[in-house]
């Protein structure tokens, strides 16, 4: 008989809303809870993940909660120590190292405030860690995903043996050079916290090396770990782009864009994106082809995301600004260079990736992109994607999309115009080789790999 199974994040797959006896769930947004979700729906598996709102936190009080088939467990932690852990462990200090964003020569400070919120970092693993203790069945196998979770190897192992566990990162990882950035005490932890699951899973064999490298330099150890990309489910896609609400908004693209040709991008408006080189390649394409203006438009739809942490903020006013810039420089009466679009409606992104003639990934590093596979599965208009090498779904996608250095403009520009420029017979194998591609994997293949690394 298969063992049971216990997922493990931070964001769980139901977000709760209302109070008393009006308190009801509905699914989350991201990749991991699409995929996983229709996977788990309807079977043993429980997932335990932290409270964000107050009615999650009510929802807290009632155990195993089970709404659209998910068995969920929400586990309510002290807001102070949810605040430290996830605003300064998590998105100030792993989120930057594992995406080699910090600007060393300011950050990050080490110092007493960095020092507590490691301490708050470790009573919010603690927590995880009494609950799996407490609720995973005789034998579980509990798959914990990302680096919010990186302690609960060494605690699981002592207090239930019994368990087989694996953690999964869905970021790339801190090659030593940057894990160094830590002071080696909490350098130490951290991997030996990861290292001391069963195995550890990454989208992408650099990040596992780079994981393996940091284990050997600062632990001497040599870590258990697989690769195992995420794919998109593709069926649960194409539902979305086949609905009235969608449609709906193709029409909308249809006559707003009308015979002007479409570049289009969707991510959060996140550091490690790139959305400011992409516009700027995009003004640099421009000015090297006349013949281009007037003829495109680029649509970049986004949401805001962690705008608690002021590098957030300013980027996002970065990013506001620069579209602005390029608007000024080329626009005409009537033609908009860059539209910003940053409503965060699921079935008008998926409407504009039936629609676009250009996909536009360019992430300076990212732990894999599931957009870069969503796009071909439903595009209708033989689009191309131009790819980072720094995305873990680059891996994947090699060959099929136009590769692209994320810090290099002209690279950029030319990728942008020569994707535009591809006769209809090009495009269309393009276009079918990356579906092929996008289609090659399930989410149920990657959850299964997950449990057989510790079978
Ligand atoms: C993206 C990343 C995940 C990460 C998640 C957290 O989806 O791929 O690795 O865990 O963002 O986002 P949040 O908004 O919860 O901080």
């Amino acid at each position: 008989m298969a063992p049971p199974i216990v997922l493990v994040s931070n964001r769980g797959p139901l977000a709760f809303h209302g109070h008393g006896d009006d308190l009801v769930a509905t699914r989350g947004g991201g990749g991991l809870v699409s995929g996983l979700a229709p996977l788990v729906s309807g079977t043993d598996t429980v997932w335990i993940a932290a409270a964000l709102s107050d009615a999650d936190r009510e929802a807290a009080t009632r155990g195993i909660v089970e709404s659209e088939g998910i068995r969920t467990r929400t586990l309510a932690i002290d807001a102070a120590v949810m605040a430290k852990s996830y605003d300064v462990v998590c998105n100030s200090m792993l989120w930057f190292l594992h995406h080699g964003l910090h600007d060393l020569s300011r950050r990050p400070v080490i110092d007493a405030g960095f020092r507590e919120a490691w301490t708050a970092y470790r009573a919010y693993n603690d927590a995880f860690a009494e609950v799996i203790t407490a609720e995973a069945p005789e034998g579980a196998i509990v798959a914990v995903q990302d680096y919010h979770l990186a302690l609960l190897g060494p605690r699981l192992r002592v207090a239930r043996p019994d368990l087989r566990t694996v953690h999964f990162s869905h970021t790339p990882f801190a090659p030593p050079l940057q894990m160094r950035v830590l002071p080696h005490d909490l350098a130490a932890e951290l991997l030996e916290g990861m290292a001391d699951h069963d195995a550890c899973g990454f989208h992408s064999a650099r990040w596992a090396d780079d994981f393996r490298q940091s284990c050997h330099d600062i632990l001497d150890r040599e870590p258990n770990t697989f690769v195992s990309p995420l794919a998109p489910d593709a069926a649960d896609l194409r539902s979305v782009a086949a609905g009235r609400r969608c449609e709906a908004e193709v029409a909308r693209i249809d006559r707003e864009v009308g015979h002007r040709r479409l570049i289009v991008r969707v991510d959060r408006i996140e550091l490690s994106k790139n959305l400011l080189r992409g516009f700027r390649a995009y003004d640099q394409m421009l000015a090297d082809r006349p013949d281009l203006r007037g003829t495109v438009v680029f649509r970049s739809l986004g949401y805001p995301s962690r705008e608690g942490l002021p590098e957030y903020l300013a980027y996002r006013s970065e990013v506001e600004a620069l579209a602005e810039v390029v608007n000024q420089r080329w626009g005409t009466a009537d033609w908009q260079p860059i539209e910003l679009d940053l409503a965060d409606d699921f079935p008008r992104s998926v409407a504009h990736l039936r629609r676009y003639d250009v996909l536009l990934v360019n992430p300076l590093r990212d732990g894999l992109n599931l957009v870069a596979m969503e796009g071909p599965l439903v595009n209708e208009r033989a689009g191309t994607v131009v790819l980072s090498r720094e995305a873990g779904v680059h891996d994947q996608l090699v060959g099929a999309a136009r590769s692209v250095n994320p810090f290099d403009i002209a690279d950029q520009a030319t990728a942008l115009a020569e994707a535009l420029d591809l006769d209809t017979a090009t495009r269309t194998a393009q276009a079918q080789e990356l579906r092929r591609r996008a289609e090659a994997r399930t989410p149920s293949d990657w959850l299964r790999e997950q449990l057989a690394a510790v079978g």
